[in-house]
């Protein structure tokens, strides 16, 4: 990332100049002309009449329906789910544009490429072992848990030989020496000598979705223990940033993903036809990871364990995809503890089924708390409903909340009515929790804090000033006078605010490079102040902007009688 810093500048300009907005979005969206600007239907919401709209004259974008916006970087931003040096690239690479690469990230890039070959030769020669004599026992055990020889083909499974050195003498041969192996976590040094990290273990390569073979997980074939060593992370493999399988999975068209626990359902799964099936690599799941999946789907069915850990892991996995904008379901999997003994036991068809029927996630909560508690005792019961309330005074839609609650009634033989205004007091109780920390956290008296709730106000006269600004660049010494070094009293329009003044002098303000800092969202924010006529035609009423914002500001004083005072003032001049 540090290297982008430096280049962004000239990188940003060259890819604008050579991407047409309008060719751009007009991959995703239908656009069409309406005066000087473009409207279509908003990719980022769901609506019927379109309020997405595009002015390639200083190429942004903003949508009035949701307020998604910003310029090209921040489109692909949100629409290939990228990072922000990761749409620079996208842009980059579109457009025939080549990034530039630090002295430093070269010579990283050449040990990637270095310990990719490694891997690639690591799996190929254990995968070789496998059908070689060495390797009987691993064929052996991947035939007994009933994976076919396609499977184990389209895989790349292998095996590890027993012995300390195998693999590498085998590499060492090849040419890739000692500190290579340990660099690629296929070999560990102690007392001077090196050893294969795997012995006598089946190998599952962990392919990333270029292809590249990136690490390892390793089975034994027996109880010993640890049963899975998987390789820790090196300068190709990141576990919290890839998933098993997700090569083959991107390209199901199954419209979902299947996150599975372990390398064997997810291979158990490919095998029964359910190709979109990922994992984690041993670790829990990230938001890197949940990230990842939102690439390529927007509806994720966990099929973790059916113990007690994958029962926990499932509901952190659930907020954690949610939050990346994934609809999450839970596949509830009973008299199989997981997807493989699923199928094996079952069959395809019924795991198809299951699948079909798969709960959703807050059923799924529910019938765990249910599951807690012993409902024919009444002090037990009452704590279920309580915690059931308190599980669907989370949700956002009334909707929604009446249809679980009808349906958690019905499961407890309890009163929807008394359900519902439990919830309702829950909800209450916490928006003013809410409201007290917000107030704690402010450190400002309580009348302070009931005028710090103009801050939309606040928001819209930052705004202003910062779009005439943005339209006269050449007035930014005058605002600057009027303003006389006061900070915006929003901390996000202040930095904008620092920004311009560097860039007003060159004539006219970009807002990509803020992209580097801020959010998508920020972003939404600078594209609506762009779009829609200016509220400041001139200086004089972007004067009597910044006193309002004088007038209006929160005052800093320590008590509530300063601030009344204050008040009373204000109340009395706007009177007369
Ligand atoms: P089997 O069916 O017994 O082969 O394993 P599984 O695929 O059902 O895996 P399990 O549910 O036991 O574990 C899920 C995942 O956690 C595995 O695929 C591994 O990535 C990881 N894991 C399991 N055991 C270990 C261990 O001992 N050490 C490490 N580092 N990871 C493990
Ligand atoms: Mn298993």
């Amino acid at each position: 990332m540090g290297g982008y810093a430096l280049i962004a500048e000239n990188i940003i300009s060259e890819i604008k100049y050579r991407t047409n907005i309008e060719q751009l979005i007009g991959e995703y969206v239908q656009l069409k002309k309406r005066g000087t600007t473009l409207v279509g239907l908003c990719p980022f919401h769901s609506e019927k009449t379109p309020s997405f709209t595009v002015w390639p004259q200083d190429g942004h974008y903003h949508c009035f329906g949701c307020g998604a916006g910003g310029d090209i970087i921040t489109f692909v931003r949100q629409v290939e789910n990228l990072e922000y040096p990761e749409a620079l690239e996208f842009l980059a690479k579109r457009a025939g544009i080549e990034i530039p690469k630090t002295v430093f990230e070269q010579d990283n890039s050449k040990q990637k490429l270095r310990v990719l070959e490694l891997n690639r030769f690591a799996a190929r020669w254990f995968h070789e072992r496998l059908f070689s004599s060495e390797g009987a026992a691993g064929l052996a055990y991947f035939k007994k848990r009933r994976l076919s020889d396609k499977t184990i083909k389209c895989f790349g499974l292998g095996f590890a030989p027993a012995g300390w050195d195998n693999l590498k003498k085998a590499a060492n041969a090849a040419g890739f020496s000692d500190n290579e192996l340990a660099g690629a976590f296929l070999a560990a040094k102690k007392n001077n000598r090196t050893f294969d990290m795997f012995r006598n273990r089946v190998m599952f390569p962990i392919i990333d979705s270029a292809g590249g073979v990136i690490g390892f997980g390793g089975r034994v074939l027996d109880d010993s223990l640890p049963k899975y060593i998987n390789s820790s992370d090196t300068v190709v493999f990141k576990k919290s940033r890839n998933l098993f399988a997700l090569n083959f999975a991107k390209k199901a068209k199954a419209g979902n993903l299947i996150l599975a626990e372990g390398y064997m359902d997810v291979i158990m799964l490919h095998q029964a036809g359910f190709s979109q099936a990922v994992a984690t690599l041993g670790t829990a799941l990230t938001q890197e990871q949940a990230r990842l999946m939102a690439r390529y789907t927007d509806k994720v069915v966990v099929a973790y364990d059916s113990d007690k850990a994958g029962t926990a892991a499932t509901q952190r996995a659930y907020e954690i995809l949610r939050d990346a904008g994934i609809s999450a379901r839970v596949l509830e999997m009973k008299e199989a503890k997981d997807p493989d003994e699923y199928i094996k036991k079952f069959g395809a068809d019924r795991f198809a089924a299951l699948l079909e029927g798969s709960a959703d996630a807050l059923s799924f909560k529910l019938r765990a708390i249910k599951a807690k508690y012993d409902l024919d005792l009444p002090e037990e019961k009452t704590a279920c409903l309580k915690e059931t309330a308190s599980e669907l005074a989370n949700l956002e839609s009334d909707v929604e909340t009446d249809v679980y609650a009808a349906k958690a009634a019905d499961d407890l033989s309890a009163d929807k009515k008394a359900l519902l205004s439990e919830i309702t007091r829950l909800r209450r109780s916490r928006a003013k929790r809410r409201q007290k920390e917000e107030l704690r956290r402010s450190g400002l008296p309580p009348s302070a804090l009931a005028r710090t709730e103009k801050n939309g106000k606040f928001d819209a006269i930052c705004a202003g000033i910062i779009r005439y600004l943005f339209d006269n660049p050449a007035d930014c010494g005058r605002v600057c006078a009027l303003l006389a070094d006061e900070k915006l009293p929003d901390p996000f329009w202040d930095s904008v605010l620092d920004y311009v003044k560097v860039r007003a002098p060159e004539g006219a303000i970009d807002i990509s490079p803020l992209g580097e800092n801020f959010t998508v969202e920020q972003m939404g924010k600078l594209s609506k102040m762009l779009s829609g006529p200016s509220p400041c035609s001139d200086m004089n009423e972007v004067g009597k902007f910044i006193d309002r914002l004088k007038l209006d500001r929160p005052i800093d004083i320590g008590d509530d009688t300063q601030l009344m005072e204050h008040i009373s003032d204000l109340q009395k001049s706007k009177k007369s």
